[in-house]
């Protein structure tokens, strides 16, 4: 039984472009587990610490910020992997900015070990931290510093 008097957090992941095709896409540099197996995880560790989960993954920009805005209403915090967006999109930068939850950004890889593109991210200056080159665990990481106070 949850706490009393608690409300309960809720809390969105947003994957962003090509994730859906963890798994099978550059295995040495993005592992063998699938997106569903990440997801699993996350739900399991939801349900262990007594939060709500919104899980979207969507390849098309449009609907990540949708999703941005929709988190103004019901959630907690966000965490984001905006793929590739995460090098130029300055429209998902003004949906973290304007949804006014903390949002946390998470890259499975290392970015900063990668191609010298991959190094900046425009929406990291409007995010509560950067979580880099953990692999799944990192969702986790950024889950339980939402969670947190
Ligand atoms: C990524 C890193 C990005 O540079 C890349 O475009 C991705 C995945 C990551 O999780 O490591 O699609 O966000």
């Amino acid at each position: 039984m949850g706490k009393p008097n608690k409300k309960r957090r809720k809390y969105m992941i947003i994957h962003g472009p090509n994730l859906n095709l963890l798994g099978r896409r550059e295995p040495e540099i993005f592992g063998t587990m699938t997106l569903s197996d990440i997801n699993d995880k996350l739900m399991e560790f939801a349900g262990q610490e007594n939060i709500d989960l919104e899980i979207i993954q969507s390849n098309s920009e449009g609907i990540i910020i949708d999703a941005l805005h929709k988190a103004m209403n019901d959630i907690d915090g966000v965490v984001i992997n905006p793929g590739a967006y995460s090098h130029y999109s300055l429209a998902i930068l003004d949906a973290v900015q304007a949804c006014g939850r903390p949002v946390i950004e998470v890259h499975l890889s290392n970015i900063y070990s990668r191609e010298e593109f991959r190094r900046r991210s425009v929406i990291a200056p409007v995010c509560r931290g950067q979580i880099t080159g953990l692999g799944w665990y990192g969702y986790i990481l950024a889950l339980q510093a939402l969670a947190k106070k």
